[in-house]
């Protein structure tokens, strides 16, 4: 069901032949829509737009939805929906399990890639960004009836385990006794070592080989490594409340044993050429190729996501991929895309889509570090929002703050504004939505029956009934576009559109039909409302 304006839109297209660029009107007299397409059409047709307008008016049948069209000005069409009608639409939603959430036309199976962390490394903020919103991302997809395959890309493979391991060995760590806290330290510790120590740093390459020819106990202690990461990261995703779980984990490693094949396949369908030792592909608009084997022999970053790709149409059987990473790794995800395209590995049918994201900044303005000056970690950034509000209400904060502004955008992590109840944020929204609970409390469970809505004469609550109408699509527009910002400004104006009818619109006062209809807002703002952040991967308490 497409939504109200969508539909007007349509119909006023059918008859003038442009898109009538709806606005909401400025003011309730001008009821609830204007478009201006008479005075456009007035240019093409050297015609008067008020007579325009009126041929329009004429023509245009918009008679089951809206009340009698009007011309206003100079030729102005105004638009008023039938009161009947939006009452009717509510009503829908009340019955409607999925709160207007509309199934996808043609189901896909979406591969997201996110979150991504990296063994024996805290997760920072930008892991905290690609958690949430590829947990959005999964939620809104996952809500539109696609099949989403979340695959957690973890960084548990590279040179990086042979100072790890060596380490490990000379200082007689139990790596499984560490947590991951602790096996960052270690991290921080082998890095040091390996820098000023020459005769470390060999035997740490040394190890390297061993680990990629299978070293029995190297390989032990590898694979320790990664089980105590994962436990870390596993407390990380059940603090922030996402849906990842161990069996997205698909790491690096995971495709080890495909970089030769994918090394050969390139090279003998000639799009791979050998260059200066190292195997290349050189792609037209980038100033480097893109390296696929080093000229020592060892494949990197780019290689596997190639080797990913190619699992994730062949195997996994993706119409649609989405990377969700920083915005620094765009132009390594648009060549990798590019190569995937020449090698077949990405099929024009398939559709690839690196959703970059900005940073997270301190209250100076610059990337936020925590106080002793290291990159902030994500139990940190968790730890400072629950100084501010109770754990249901610091994720609102944090979630919010991280989906509301445009993914590109950096955003300054301020929990004690973000936490505010007033305002443009999360526990503003969870705030909104509790006071429809706690009217519904009052009213008897008999009085809510799923066809309550019938009478909507005040503009306030006709214009809550509108927005509410236009759920479906806004989340439609965000399983295509990928752009939370937009949900959240919805949801924003569905929480001040409740709290203007609140204010002028007695429910529990008031009597009869009006009494129920009203209540059958109330109940409907409160399912977008709870629907809408769960979307986001807010929680919303009843109670607050
Ligand atoms: N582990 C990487 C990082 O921490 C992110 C990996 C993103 N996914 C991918 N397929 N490359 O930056």
């Amino acid at each position: 069901m497409s939504s109200l304006p969508t539909e007007i839109s349509a119909r006023i297209e059918a008859v003038a032949g442009i898109d009538p660029e709806l606005r909401p009107a400025t003011k309730p007299q001008f009821g609830h829509y204007q478009c201006n397409v008479a005075m456009r059409l007035a240019k093409s047709e050297g015609a008067p737009p008020r007579q325009i307008a009126e041929r329009l008016v004429n023509d245009i049948d918009l008679a089951d939805l809206c009340e009698p069209l009007e011309i206003a000005g100079p030729g102005f069409i105004n638009i008023r929906i039938r009161a009947d009608v939006l009452a009717a639409r509510t009503t829908e939603i009340l019955a409607d399990p999925r709160d207007g959430v509309v199934p996808a036309e043609a189901p896909q199976r979406v591969v997201i890639d996110y979150s991504a962390p990296n063994v024996a490394k805290q997760m920072h903020v930008g892991h905290l960004r690609s958690t949430i919103i590829g947990d959005c991302f999964n939620r809104v997809l996952s809500a539109t009836e696609n099949t989403v395959i979340a695959q957690n890309h973890i960084g548990d493979w590279g040179t990086q385990f042979g100072m790890l391991v060596e380490e490990i060995l000379e200082a007689e760590v139990d790596v499984l006794e560490l947590d991951l806290a602790g096996a960052d330290a270690l991290y921080k510790q082998a890095s040091a070592h390996f820098k000023s120590d020459e005769e470390f740093a060999t035997r740490a390459r040394a190890r390297v080989v061993k680990l990629q020819a299978g070293d029995e106990e190297t390989t032990r202690i590898w694979k320790q490594l990664i089980e105590v990461s994962r436990g870390g990261f596993a407390e990380g995703y059940r603090r922030l409340d996402v849906l990842l779980t161990e069996d997205d984990l698909a790491g690096e490693s995971t495709y080890n044993d495909d970089l030769p094949v994918v090394a050969r396949e390139l090279e003998e369908s000639g799009v791979a050429v050998i260059d200066d030792g190292a195997l290349c592909v050189f792609v037209d608009g980038f100033e480097a190729p893109l390296i696929v084997r080093k000229s020592g022999g060892g494949f990197g970053y780019a290689a596997t996501d190639l080797a990913a790709i190619r699992h994730r149409v062949r195997n996994l059987g993706a119409d649609r991929i989405i990377y969700v990473t920083d915005l620094r790794q765009a132009g390594h995800f648009r060549q990798v895309f590019a190569v995937a395209r020449m090698a077949g590995y990405l099929p024009e049918g398939v559709r690839a889509e690196h959703v970059g994201f900005g940073m997270v900044l301190g209250p100076d303005g610059k990337p936020f570090k925590t106080r002793d000056g290291s990159a902030a970690s994500l139990a940190s950034l968790l730890d400072a929002a629950e100084e501010e509000a109770a754990p249901e209400i610091a994720l609102a904060a944090i979630k919010y703050a991280d989906l509301s502004t445009g993914l590109q955008k950096d955003y300054v992590f301020d929990p004690e504004r973000m936490a505010q109840t007033t305002g443009n944020t999360g526990p503003y929204l969870q705030y909104a939505h509790a006071r429809c609970c706690q009217v519904l409390r009052k009213a008897a469970a008999e009085e809510l029956s799923s066809d309550t809505v019938t009478v909507l004469t005040e503009p306030a609550e006709q214009q809550l009934a509108l927005l509410l109408t236009r759920f479906g699509e806004v989340v439609a527009e965000l399983a295509e576009n990928l752009q939370p910002h937009k949900l959240c400004t919805y949801l924003y104006e569905v929480s001040e559109a409740y709290s203007v009818f609140y204010e002028h619109c007695p429910v529990l006062k008031s009597e009869g039909q009006v009494r129920t209809s009203r209540l059958g807002l109330c109940l409907a703002t409160k399912q977008v409302l709870a629907r809408g952040l769960s979307l986001l991967g807010i929680p919303a308490p009843e109670r607050m």
